[in-house]
């Protein structure tokens, strides 16, 4: 079984779609074998890998998956176009696409949903190293169902006040997620972004951070920088960008990730 990490946080807008696509990018310029899951309804994930938008979409497959076969429903980013004839070519990026449709599912039972992404990918991805889930800002049945079938969370924070309140909501909720249910999450970590070193109310919050959750707290940390978003609305893997800005960035993606393996 590949390493499936969800990259959650109960606040939107932090950089979990962000976080997912730059480790995706990582794996990607490693020569790994990568599939990509968007839980999120927003899909922002599968527009940033460039995703054709054909086949079902993760949120049928879960409300049905006696239908949908999720090997049948997988289709390529447009990101390894990108990547061919570059360095590590062989790596491959596979999308689980996302959709409103997966709305409606926030609002199913949990007890009969928990297992149902588990039971997706059971004997499905044995091929990949790495699946990545987008998670939804929320703590209901997606991300419940992610957790389930994970092997890490990542939580995304940001060194604001309010992040670092998300944070604490988010590292509690998977506490009592595991005591609540038949499911353990091996290993939790926090990743900071939109970091801006030189202002001194994100230097006190990354310091309140570290004294608050630890370990926990990844040593590296992404810098807050403009072309980030012009990489992303390009539908581009930061480690493909020639730029300096993006290749320091990209090399924050792949130390974390190989402190993910
Ligand atoms: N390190 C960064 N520097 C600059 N902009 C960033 C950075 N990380 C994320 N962003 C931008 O912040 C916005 C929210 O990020 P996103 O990944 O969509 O958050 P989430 O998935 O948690 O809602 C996006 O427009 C994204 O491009
Ligand atoms: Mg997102």
């Amino acid at each position: 079984m590949p390493l499936i990490v969800s990259i959650s946080s109960l606040k939107g807008g932090v950089g979990k779609t962000s976080v997912t696509l730059g480790l995706t990018s990582a794996a990607l310029h490693a020569g790994q074998k990568v599939l990509v899951i968007d839980l999120d309804p927003h899909g922002d994930a599968s527009t940033g890998l460039n995703a054709p938008t054909t086949g079902a979409d993760i949120g049928s497959m879960l409300a049905d998956p006696e239908r949908f076969s999720l090997r049948d429903n997988i289709v390529l980013s447009g990101w390894n176009a990108i990547a061919q004839g570059q360095k590590n070519s062989d790596g491959v990026v596979h999308v689980v696409r996302g959709s409103a449709s997966s709305t409606p599912l926030e609002q199913a039972p949990l007890p009969q949903y928990l297992s149902r992404l588990l039971n997706l990918l059971q004997g499905n991805v044995d091929d990949y190293d790495v699946v990545f889930i987008d998670c939804p800002p929320t703590l209901g049945v997606l991300t419940s169902m992610a957790w389930a079938a994970s092997d890490r969370v990542i939580s995304v924070a940001e060194p604001s006040l309010f992040s670092v309140a998300g944070t604490e909501r988010t590292l509690r909720a998977i506490t009592r997620f595991e005591e609540n249910s038949q499911y353990s999450v091996s290993s939790a970590s926090v990743i900071l972004n939109k970091v801006r070193p030189h202002s001194n109310e994100h230097s006190y919050r990354v310091e309140e951070m570290k004294v608050l959750f630890g370990d926990l707290v990844a040593d590296q940390f992404l810098e807050d920088f403009e072309e980030f978003q012009r990489v992303q609305g390009s539908a581009y893997p930061m480690h493909y960008w020639p730029s300096d800005d993006a290749q320091r960035c990209a090399a924050v993606f792949s130390d974390i990730l190989q402190g993910l393996t």
